[in-house]
């Protein structure tokens, strides 16, 4: 099992001001950050991240949001990273998120709910190589 995992604060959670709570509530719950940037999505780009849900119904919506403004993007760092992570940031629909989650506290809706978390040790490798080169992650 990895002990890495990948983030995003999406750009609904950027845009009110949440950045500085979730990556605190994020270091407290014992992650280490070993990567990060603030950078902005192209719509093609964002597309390419989201590949693997083309068919879904909701792909285009969710493009168009994660491109419509800032990001940060982290490779964090935990024993269990995948699923503790998971579990710190709640149901991908707020409204089914537990108590004190970050997208309980901090999501809107299930298209712009704060933050992503990997959903695998497979994915989180390579969503990490999608933002970050070597040079970049400590
Ligand atoms: P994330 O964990 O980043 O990965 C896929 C994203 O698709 C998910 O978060 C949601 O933001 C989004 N998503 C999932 N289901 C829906 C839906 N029914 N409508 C809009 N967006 C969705």
């Amino acid at each position: 099992m990895s002990n890495r995992t990948f983030t995003m604060v999406k750009p609904d959670a950027t845009g009110k001001g949440y950045t500085g709570a979730i990556l605190d509530q994020i270091i407290k719950a014992g992650f280490s950050i070993k990567a990060m940037k603030w950078t902005k999505l192209t719509k093609e780009q964002a597309g390419e991240f989201y590949a693997v849900h083309k068919e879904r119904p909701f792909y285009g919506e969710l493009v168009e949001f994660m491109s419509s403004g800032t990001i940060v993007a982290a490779i964090l760092e935990k024993e269990n990273a995948v699923a503790d992570f998971r579990t710190l940031i709640g149901a991908t629909n707020p409204a089914n998120a537990e108590e004190g989650t970050i997208r309980k506290k901090f999501a809107a809706s299930v298209g712009e709910n704060a933050v992503h978390g990997s959903d695998s040790d497979e994915n989180a490798a390579i969503e990490g190589d999608f933002f970050f080169s070597a040079l970049e992650r400590f």
